[in-house]
C-alpha cells in the first residue's frame, strides 16, 4: 500500500454465491464490522440480482457495491446479458472485468475486456480490470510478459483521464479458490510490473496513483502480510468475502 498517493480498495467478489434474502443478511452482519474503515475504500461485488439489496443494505455505510460482468454494447438483441447503464441507474459503482472464470468458462478475450473497459468507463463505472498468469506459463517464465500483454490490451484506447478510473487486479489464476496464495514477494513483483507497464504507456504520475489490487486466496491472516508490499494496493477477495468476519479482518488490515 502507498496511502500517500493512492486509495487502497478491498473489494469482495462473491461469485455466483447468496441469494438476495442472503445478500441483505451478511452486509447487516458486515456493516458493524467495517465502521471503523477511513482509509480504505469497501466494494462488494454481488451476483446481478442482489444488487438491488446490496444497495439498499450499504445506504448510508461507506461500501460501494459492483457488479462481476457485463455486456460492451449499450442495448440491443442480447438475450441474458446487463448494459452498463442498467447497472449505473441501480447506484452500482464498479464492474468486475476479464476475471478468469469469465475468461475460461465463457470465453472472455484480451478484445472483449477491452470493449467491456470502455463501455464502462463511458457509463461511468469504475472497472476492476482482472489479469493473471496460468502455473504452465508462470513456470514457463512468461508471467511478466504475459500480464504486460494483458494490461497492454485492456488498457487500449484509454487516455490518461480515465485510467485513473481504472483499478488492475493481479490474480495468478493458479491460487484463485485453492488456498494456495503468492507469497507477498511474488504479488509485490507482478503488481510493481503492472504499475511499470502503466509508467510505460502513461507516464510516472499517472503511474503511481493506478490502484493495483492482488487476489487469489487472500484471506484474514496473510492479507496484512500482501497489503505491506509498497505495490499491492489492495485486494479482491473470493471465499474470504463470504465469511463477514474474515473479510472485516481483511479491511481492517488494509485500514492500518
Ligand atoms: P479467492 O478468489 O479469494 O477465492 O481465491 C479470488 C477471485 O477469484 O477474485
Amino acid at each position: 500500500m502507498n496511502l500517500r498517493y493512492r486509495k487502497t480498495i478491498i473489494a469482495g467478489n462473491w461469485k455466483m454465491n447468496k441469494t438476495p434474502a442472503a445478500t441483505r443478511q451478511l452486509i447487516e452482519e458486515l456493516k458493524p464490522l467495517v465502521s471503523k474503515a477511513k482509509w480504505c475504500d469497501i466494494v462488494l461485488c454481488v451476483p446481478f440480482v442482489d444488487i438491488p439489496n446490496a444497495i439498499k443494505a450499504t445506504k448510508g455505510a461507506k461500501i460501494s457495491i459492483g457488479a462481476q460482468n457485463m455486456h460492451f454494447e449499450a442495448s440491443g438483441a442480447y438475450t441474458g446479458e446487463i448494459s452498463a447503464d442498467m447497472l449505473t441507474e441501480l447506484g452500482v459503482k464498479y464492474v468486475i472485468i476479464g476475471h478468469s472464470e469469465r475468461r475460461q468458462y465463457f470465453a472472455e478475450t484480451d478484445a472483449t475486456v477491452n470493449l467491456k473497459v470502455h463501455a464502462a468507463l463511458k457509463a461511468g463505472l469504475r472497472p476492476i480490470v482482472c489479469v493473471g498468469e496460468s502455473l504452465e506459463q508462470r513456470d514457463l517464465g512468461i508471467t511478466i510478459e504475459h500480464i504486460r500483454l494483458q494490461v497492454k490490451s485492456a488498457l487500449s484506447g484509454v487516455d490518461s483521464t480515465n485510467i485513473k478510473r481504472i483499478v488492475i487486479a493481479y490474480e495468478p489464476i493458479w491460487a484463485i479458490g485453492t488456498g494456495r496464495t503468492a507469497t507477498s514477494d511474488q504479488a509485490e513483483e507482478v503488481c510493481g510490473a503492472i504499475r511499470d507497464c502503466i509508467r510505460e504507456m502513461y507516464g510516472a504520475r499517472v503511474a503511481r496513483s493506478v490502484t493495483i489490487q492482488y487476489g487469489g486466496s487472500m484471506n484474514a491472516s496473510n492479507a496484512a502480510e500482501l497489503l505491506s508490499k509498497p505495490n499491492v494496493d489492495g485486494g479482491l477477495i473470493g471465499g474470504a468475502s463470504l465469511k463477514p468476519a474474515d473479510f472485516a479482518t481483511i479491511v481492517n488490515a488494509a485500514n492500518q
